[in-house]
């Protein structure tokens, strides 16, 4: 069977959040036992029982974990690896940004974002691969924001600018992909990175009652070569095919799944 991920445990860091769950969701249905990770307890928790009431033959467990942490990551890696025999694949999709504009934004602020976007991000993927036997798969959420500016005319109030410390540190990510990919090769431990376009969380309430938000969803799907806005499951069957064998000589690789966006 293509895309076979049975006996492999998973490691997801934000497997709860809007696009989490589907990675979640998709690695257990390809037969992974799937460790959310999240420093939101309740998210993590909540997560969990979801993907294991719909999909309940693989393994399934929760932990709580802060990204900006390093006890924190390296206590819960090792807790997981113990718990399972090691780790196989690692998904992180945690992020961090100061809702600022630049007039407003101190220079302090890129610490609190780069040491989860970027200190965090390493620190995962070096304990992960620290259990990854023999080989394994790490993916990195990036955004279409560590590629290109985002457009301010798409930004106009009730919503607030994507600041910069977004995507400079998601920029970095991008890098770090590249990097440990080439240092890791040796060990067959492939290191690949999702890009995501616009994946607007459009069931929020406020985005289907406030009609500046309706009309900024009408702006990004406007900028798509595609003409809408992602749907939440759209990145996981990618985090699958990076995670499998049918991707076992592809690293160093940021797919962008934006329906065009980086394109023009
Ligand atoms: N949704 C989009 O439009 C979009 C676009 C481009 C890129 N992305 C990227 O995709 C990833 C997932 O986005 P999402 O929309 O699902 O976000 P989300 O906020 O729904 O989920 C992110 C999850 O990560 C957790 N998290 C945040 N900081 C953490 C930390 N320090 N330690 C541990 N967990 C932490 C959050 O609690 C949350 O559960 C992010 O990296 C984001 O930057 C999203």
């Amino acid at each position: 069977m293509m895309f076979d991920l049975t006996d492999k445990t998973a490691l997801v860091c934000g497997g709860a959040g809007h696009l989490g769950l589907p990675v979640s969701m998709k690695l257990a249905e390809q037969g992974a036992n799937v460790v959310i990770a999240d420093c939101n307890e309740e998210a993590a928790r909540q997560g969990r029982e979801k993907v294991s009431s719909e999909i309940p033959e693989p393994q399934t467990s929760w932990y709580k974990m802060d990204v900006a942490d390093e006890a924190s990551i390296v206590d819960t890696v090792g807790e997981v690896a113990g718990q399972f025999g090691g780790i196989d694949i690692m998904v992180n999709l945690a992020a961090a940004a100061t809702p600022k504009t630049v007039e407003e934004f101190e220079p302090e602020d890129f610490g609190k974002t780069l040491n989860v976007n970027i200190a965090g991000f390493f620190t995962l993927a070096r304990e992960s691969a620290g259990y990854m036997e023999g080989g394994g798969s790490i993916i990195l959420y990036s955004s279409m924001y560590g590629r290109v500016a985002p457009d301010p005319r798409i930004y106009e109030p009730p919503m607030k600018p994507n600041p910069i410390d977004y995507g400079v540190g998601k920029a970095g990510i991008d890098q770090m992909v590249r990097y440990l990919a080439v240092h890791w090769a040796p060990e067959n431990i492939r290191v690949n990175g999702i890009c995501p376009g616009p994946f607007p969380n459009v069931n929020k309430p406020a985005y289907k009652k406030d009609p500046g938000m309706q009309a900024f969803i009408k702006r990004l799907e406007d900028k798509v070569p595609m003409g809408r806005v992602g749907g939440r499951e759209e990145t996981a069957g990618a985090v699958v095919f990076f995670a499998s064998e049918e991707a076992s000589f592809i690293t160093g690789q940021v797919l962008a799944i934006d329906g065009g966006w980086t394109c023009w």
